[in-house]
């Protein structure tokens, strides 16, 4: 592995102190991760110390808690809860019985402070998946902050309108808190989604798709540690929907816009509906497309994000359908039959627990129910633009002859990208890059080598960007929406995605990784950092 940059490492660490200095959060302890006692007392308003008067401002407290989701013990989770301190209190939805976070509502535009508090028996620090903020905002691994210690967020959110989340993010740990409960919506809207008319109110359901595991006293199990089971990723066996399981969406006989979120660990939903009408797309991870697409079927990879459009007013009342997801070639280390077939013929794998048994990654399994319970007249026509976005332009890249090059491989047992694997404070020479600049990144799932003994799907993220995907070679599957803004990519065995990336503001330390949660926590994540002159650093992060 190739020793990182420490000069890179410590102008990165200088900058960030100027930075903390200069913003006040220096003295409000942040550097060491301890102001716990110092924030409450921080009145809703400006902050005397960075000058930052927002316009919602919240608590949102991460604390272990219950929720009966089956007959009998209720289930102990961790979760997070939010309370609005200045701002409209509707703006944080609770999803009453769920173990999720509350979904919370915000404008693009809008000044958002927000006053995390963690409750939990262990380091945390949350991450806003999808957010364009600065180094500082995104909840870096390094930032994570103790139980009973808090850590203050106040950022401007610059997104286009669409369906983002937050989650923990503590560098080998995210997978099991997420797992536990630790997980929400954040959505955004803007004028021109307004300006589309798309379905809201009850017409607008936002669907949180999980997979869990329980043992007989109800209680969640999670991977039982066994190193096999790590490298594929936990799968469950019981999909949950906002974390209900069985969940039934009623729905009246006109059109809806569902809001999909892939929150679960490993498992990755090839979604279909029941009945084999094609599904009709109207957003992804950053937002409406330029137009509605549809497909047969399409793949959403945790992390990942989609809008459907779902038009039910030529259905009688009383019909039922149900979102499905279709099985597919996981590839021999994706958690499917073949795999697991394998590893226990080969004898290579003693003793694990089969927890992946009742549904392997791939099988198929209806996700939620939906019946036709009202009759309504809407006469609702799906638009035929949604937004603006415009061709991606790679020619606009620094790097459009030579783009960097990341592989997704299988080394010494590990999942790693280009042979390396996380190390908090590191960036190689390759992982740097210029503010102001625009550039192709690609991604290769070359596997494990030999005989595809080890190939697996990887959804790779970037922080901190929407990116748009240029293009994919050496596919075999077919069932990707990579049209409008994205910000986490599934690669199956054998696929290439190149993408153009814009580096245009917020300098500093980032994360990519691989989504599949368990191959974060083993270190399938580095840092990359973005580079500008140090006095242009300081004005944009502020
Ligand atoms: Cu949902 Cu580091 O990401
Ligand atoms: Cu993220
Ligand atoms: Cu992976």
């Amino acid at each position: 592995m190739k020793k990182h940059d420490t000069v890179r490492d410590i102008e990165d660490a200088n900058n960030r102190r100027q930075f903390l200095k200069l913003a006040g959060y220096g003295t409000l302890g942040l550097i060491t991760g301890g102001f716990g006692p110092l924030l409450k007392p921080l009145a809703a308003g400006q902050n005397p110390e960075t000058g930052f008067t927002p316009d919602l401002d919240l608590f949102l407290t991460a604390r272990p808690g219950e929720v009966a989701i089956f007959p009998g013990d209720p289930t102990r989770v961790w979760q997070y809860h939010a309370r609005v301190l200045k701002g409209d209190k509707n703006r944080v939805v609770e999803l009453p019985g769920s173990y999720l976070g509350p979904i919370i509502n915000v404008r693009r535009g809008e000044k958002i402070r927000i006053r995390y508090d963690n409750a939990i028996p262990e380091k945390s620090i949350v991450h806003w998946h999808g957010l364009h903020v600065p180094a500082i905002m995104d909840g870096h691994p390094r930032y994570v902050v103790p139980q009973g210690q808090s850590y203050l967020y106040e950022f401007e959110v610059n997104n286009r309108a669409g369906t983002y989340w937050y989650h923990p993010h503590p560098h080998g740990r995210t997978g099991p808190q997420v797992y536990r409960g630790m997980a929400g919506l954040f959505l955004v809207s803007d004028d021109e989604e307004q300006a589309a008319g798309l379905p809201a109110g009850e017409y607008e359901v936002p669907l949180v798709i999980q997979d869990r595991s329980f043992g007989r006293d109800n209680q969640l199990v999670y991977l039982s540690g066994n190193r096999m089971e790590r490298m594929t990723g936990f799968i469950g066996d019981w999909i949950m929907v906002n974390g209900m399981p069985d969940f039934t969406l009623p729905v009246s006989t006109c059109a809806y816009r569902l809001r999909l979120l892939n929150g679960s660990n490993s498992r990755i939903y090839k979604l279909a509906w029941k009945d084999g009408r094609p599904l009709t797309i109207i957003g992804t991870d950053g937002g409406l497309l330029e137009r509605p697409v549809q497909r047969q079927y399409l793949f959403l990879s945790p992390g990942e994000r989609v809008e459907v459009w779902a038009d039910f007013s030529d259905r009688p009342v009383g019909f039922e359908t149900s979102l499905v997801s279709l099985s597919f070639d996981a590839g021999s280390m994706g958690g499917g039959r073949m795999g697991r077939g394998m590893m226990m013929g080969g004898g290579m794998m003693g003793g694990g627990r089969n927890q992946n048994q009742r549904l392997p990654n791939g099988a198929g399994f209806s996700i939620f129910k939906i019946k036709i319970a009202k009759q309504v007249h809407k006469n609702q026509t799906l638009p035929e633009k949604l937004s603006e976005i415009g061709p991606a332009q790679p020619d606009r890249a620094v790097n459009l002859s030579h783009p960097r090059e990341f592989y997704l491989t299988m080394r010494h047992m590990q999942w790693s990208i280009n042979g390396r694997v996380f190390q908090m404070e590191a960036v190689a020479d390759d992982e740097i890059v210029q503010l102001g600049t625009k550039e192709i990144w690609e991604f290769s799932n070359t596997g494990g080598g030999m005989m595809r003994m080890m190939d697996m799907p990887h959804p790779i993220h970037l922080h901190g960007k929407q990116f748009r995907v240029l293009e994919r070679s050496g596919v075999r599957h077919t069932g990707y929406v990579d049209e409008g803004w994205k910000d986490t990519v599934l690669l199956m065995p054998g696929e290439r995605i190149r993408i153009l990336v814009d580096f245009a503001d917020f300098p500093g330390m980032f994360l990519y990784h691989c989504h599949n949660l368990e191959h974060e926590d083993m270190g399938m994540m580095r840092n990359y950092f973005v580079k500008g002159p140090q006095s242009n650093q300081l004005n944009s992060s502020a």
